[in-house]
């Protein structure tokens, strides 16, 4: 990670260059006064300015609920972690799954008599869990009760570009389509779904419209280990039971909550009678999540595209941006003693603006019993066999860019959600248009990426590609490269301010693909991508 002095010299660079003021960033919204139409800055981005043809972006009421924050004790702590429910198979045929998934307004009552309104997928918080297996065929309903439009994005499950719920792919409020796909061979790994819309992508997540999404291989090396699923979300909730729309702060840095709930628990107990391998979704907007198991080591078994070649002992942490999933492997302390351990979230600096971003102390997310004489069973030491991809025949590059345009931002009072003008994040200079498409690719050629990560803020921001996974090559930072360590196959990948990353990929379906940052109001607000993948 960068050093905080050199984060500082980045952010000295960016306010020198009159690009920042942070003092304008603290500013929440004005009630009652309606947004100007944002002044065109001299920006790169501003031409852009426009609706883009969205009906619902400007939708969001005008938030006159209480923006205090609920005391941590409104949600009960130490509750044995609620397994996530799993999505029933309606089909009889062998090879087939078919479900329906609807997406509408669902109360719940965290604080007392004030009930909250959250968007949830068949009424569960998070969505409930997909569990298939590589050749499926997937045929899902999807039903938007919601009074706006949506789709439903497959993150990580390589399905065709029509049916991956792309933002120009929406489903209207009231409306319903089906999703079908067929899971090809290599698509297993620890995926999930989300709202995909244009620029709502963020408010929807949030509000709770997230699942699990599991791909089994045909043959799974470590069937014999039972499992957990930890899908971790974060959540902010007002005093009065109300979810807050974002401030300029979360426009900028990303928006974190006070709670961080596991399958929608906050704080939970976990069991470990024995060997166990644990999946873990970062599902938050924003948040990253540095975990350690009160320093306990564990074994990295897989990450987001599925199993590792072999597994990596020994870790004693890791860094999981917002989108990225791991399976790990937790084995009971090799003294055989019973004990209680923290799960936690330590301190990661990503940098950004504000007092959001000074370190925090470590977080509990959960409390792990391990169970006396717990039983240790044994991981095989090769999991599947990662071919490296071989000699790119195109190269792409992407640089990561934010501006802040003052005169706009000081020109609009506040706005309705979507709609926090003067404030750019931006992809090779330009924000996210439906209709231009930014990188050409070809179907079924190895194409090596480079990302270069140029924040004037100091923060990192996690990039990803949808469609089919990657295989990172190599990291630069400060002119040292450093080739990656981990053959693995992933589709989020941390780039930290001045680093570069590459990436080898191969797309196996033509058609339309998205590449952005998965901070999602970075993602709202432009720091995103068409990859169009021809025959
Ligand atoms: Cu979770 Cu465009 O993705
Ligand atoms: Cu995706
Ligand atoms: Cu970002």
């Amino acid at each position: 990670m960068p050093n905080s002095s050199s984060r500082r010299a980045i952010l000295r660079l960016g306010v020198a260059a009159g690009l920042v003021t942070p003092a304008a960033l603290y500013a929440q919204h004005d009630h009652g006064q309606p947004a100007p139409a944002a002044g065109r800055g001299q920006n790169p981005g501003a031409d852009h300015d426009h609706d883009h043809g969205s009906t619902t972006a400007a939708a969001e009421p005008e938030y006159t609920g209480s923006r205090k924050l609920a005391p941590l004790s409104t949600l009960p702590s130490g509750q044995p972690l609620p397994p996530l429910p799993k999505l029933a198979n309606t089909s009889k045929e062998r090879g087939k799954f078919a479900a329906a998934l609807t997406a509408a307004p669902h109360s719940v009552e965290w604080v007392k008599g004030q009930p909250t309104q959250t968007w949830a997928y068949n009424g569960s918080l998070p969505g409930p869990l997909i569990d298939v297996t590589e050749g499926d065929r997937i045929d899902i309903r999807f039903n938007n009760k919601l009074a706006e439009e949506s789709t439903i994005h497959w993150h990580g499950v390589p399905t065709p570009a029509d049916q991956d719920g792309n933002p120009p792919d929406v489903v209207a409020a009231g409306k319903e389509r089906h999703y079908g796909y067929l899971l090809p061979a290599g698509s297993s790994g620890t995926h999930w779904y989300h709202p995909h819309p244009h620029e709502r992508t963020g408010a929807q997540v949030l509000r709770g419209l997230a699942g699990a999404f599991i791909v089994r291989p045909q043959n799974d090396p470590l069937a014999h280990l039972p499992e957990q699923n930890l899908f971790i979300s974060d959540l902010r909730l007002a005093d009065d039971g109300n979810i807050p729309p974002n401030t300029r702060m979360d426009w900028m840095n990303g928006r974190e909550g006070q709670f961080v709930l596991i399958n929608g628990a906050y704080q939970p107990r976990i069991a470990v009678g024995g060997t166990q391998r644990w999946r873990i979704w970062n599902a938050c907007s924003a948040r990253y999540l540095r975990l350690s198991l009160g320093g306990l080591p564990f074994t990295l078994a897989g990450t987001d595209g599925g199993l590792l070649a072999a597994p990596v002992d020994g870790l004693t942490e890791l860094l999981l941006t917002p989108a990225q999933r791991v399976e790990i492997i937790v084995h009971p302390p090799q003294d055989g003693a019973a004990r209680n351990v923290e799960l936690q979230a330590l301190p990661y600096n990503r940098g950004g603006m504000g007092p959001a971003t000074r370190p925090q102390p470590p977080r509990v997310l959960a409390t792990v019993n391990f169970a006396a004489r717990g039983k240790r069973l044994a991981v095989p030491q090769q999991l599947r066999s990662i071919e490296p991809l071989g000699q790119p025949t195109a190269y792409h590059r992407v640089l990561m860019t934010e501006l802040m345009d003052m005169d706009t931002m000081r020109a609009t009072p506040g706005g309705p959600y979507s709609k926090f003008r003067g404030l750019y994040f931006l992809l090779n200079g330009q924000r996210y248009d439906m209709k231009r498409i930014d990188i050409n690719a070809e179907v079924n050629a190895v194409e090596q990426w480079e990302v270069t990560n140029l924040s004037s803020m100091g923060m990192d921001h996690p990039f990803h590609v949808h469609g089919d996974p990657f295989q990172v090559i190599e990291r630069e930072f400060e002119g040292k490269r450093t080739p990656e360590p981990l053959l693995a196959w992933r589709d989020t990948v941390n780039i930290r301010a001045g680093e570069t990353v590459r990436f080898k990929m191969v797309q196996k379906h033509v058609g339309l693909r998205m590449f952005h940052c998965h901070i999602l109001e970075h993602e709202d607000l432009g720091m995103m991508g068409n990859l169009m993948v021809k025959a």
